[in-house]
């Protein structure tokens, strides 16, 4: 690729417009974490590890550090920040009010992973209480705690922490170390790739063919497809990271383009909130420098909480302009035997009986029980890696 070809490339700009950039690297990151080693400590949870990894990346731009109260509180109701930008989930630090005692405001805290490793710091300027209910009936649509998003609320300490945040260490992503790239890496990859025009794809599954269909339809209209599935916390009973990355390695092998796909982790907790998700994993890929995002059937939903097409229906609330990525919206898609090929009820004339509907459930159990779902559902090499797998781990 010439200098010249690579400058005609415009990148999206990031939400909020700057990629933010919270790390700190080099004598300035070694000063820092002596300095670190003597500050009061606080240890957080995996998850907290990876939102503090995602503000410091600049995966959740224009997020500075962990959210105050007046942020907070309007994204919970409004889905915007107090300055008016859109955002959905709350990311914040929460801890128990006897651990928030301990800290005053001014001061500087070190942020250790469980492994006891400094991660980072926080500049800590507020702490404040906050409705766990109303936390949960306006961003997961529900109060009941059989929603595992909203269990996860009520497990929470109390009181959040609040502050601009330095990375000092990113998480080690062990396995998936050469499939990881923060989002200015991700531009830079998609400029030297020369495309202008990125759908990225959200997934915590393994890719079966409706998955495939959908990647593929939009691959006709844009230049490349950033396979970014979630790789932090998800519920016990979804298919592992280690799994799915060996699966969505062989698929990609066989079956797309290799100059027009590229495969990256996300490296964020599943939150399981449906609609409010659905925005939340869209502005993370326009962070990652992604023109396109798909939204397809109940995305990031759970269990019945969410109607099936809630998740496109959000985005109504808000202009283009606003979102600044492009929503690529696909209807429920199945392969038909009659049509011999994938469709949706856009493009397919015949029945649900011609339909081939697998649920998630029967399609873990026949794998567990070392059989290939039909090849219509799900690619033969995919479903070897997947039998291999689940098998492994039982
Ligand atoms: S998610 O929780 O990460 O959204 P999943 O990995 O199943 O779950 O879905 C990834 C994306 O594919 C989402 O946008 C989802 O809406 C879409 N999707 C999944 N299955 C289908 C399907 N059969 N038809 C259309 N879209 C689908």
């Amino acid at each position: 690729m010439t200098t010249a070809t690579t400058e005609k490339i415009q990148t999206i700009a990031p939400h909020g417009g700057t990629l933010v950039n919270r790390e700190v690297k080099g004598s300035e990151r070694e000063e820092k974490l002596a300095k670190a080693e003597g500050l009061a400590s606080l240890t957080i949870s995996a998850w907290s590890v990876s939102d503090l990894e995602l503000i410091g990346i600049g995966g959740f731009s224009p997020l500075t550090g962990f959210m105050g109260q007046a942020d907070y509180e309007r994204v919970v109701k409004e889905m915007r920040l107090a300055d008016g930008t859109i955002w959905s989930i709350p990311i914040t630090l929460p801890v128990t009010q006897k651990q928030a005692d301990q800290f005053e405001i001014g001061q500087e805290i070190a942020l250790k992973g469980e492994d006891g490793v400094i991660y980072g710091a926080l500049q800590l300027e507020e702490k404040y209480t906050y409705d766990k209910e109303a936390e949960a009936q306006n961003v997961y649509g529900t109060t009941e705690d059989a929603h595992p998003g909203v269990k996860k609320v009520y497990e929470k300490g109390e009181v959040h922490l609040a502050g601009p945040i330095t990375l000092l260490n990113r998480p080690d992503h062990g396995q998936f170390t050469d499939f990881y790239k923060d989002p200015s890496e991700t531009r830079q990859m998609f400029v030297d790739l020369g495309w202008k025009t990125v759908v990225g794809f959200q997934t915590r599954n393994p890719v079966h063919r409706a998955h495939e269909y959908i990647q593929k339809s939009a691959l006709e209209i844009v230049d490349g497809l950033l396979l970014n599935p979630l790789v932090g916390e998800t519920k016990s009973d979804d298919i592992s990271a280690e799994i799915r990355m060996e699966s969505y390695q062989v698929i990609l092998k066989h079956y797309y383009p290799a100059d027009r796909s590229r495969l990256v982790i996300y490296p964020a907790a599943m939150r399981y909130a449906g609609p409010r998700e659905a925005i939340l994993h869209a502005l993370v890929r326009k962070n990652y420098g992604c023109t396109h995002f798909i939204v397809g059937r109940d995305h990031a939903g759970v269990g019945d909480y969410y109607g099936t097409y809630d998740a496109q229906e959000i985005f109504n609330n808000f202009t283009q302009e606003e979102v600044g990525i492009t929503i690529l919206k696909f209807e429920h898609s199945f392969f038909c035997k009659k049509c011999g090929n994938m469709g949706t009820a856009k493009t397919c004339p015949h029945g649900k009986e011609e339909h081939v509907h697998l649920s998630g459930t029967k399609v873990r159990e026949m794998l567990r029980n070392g059989e290939k779902p039909p090849k219509e559902f799900s690619r033969p090499e995919v479903a070897e890696v997947l039998i291999r797998g689940m098998q492994e781990t039982n």
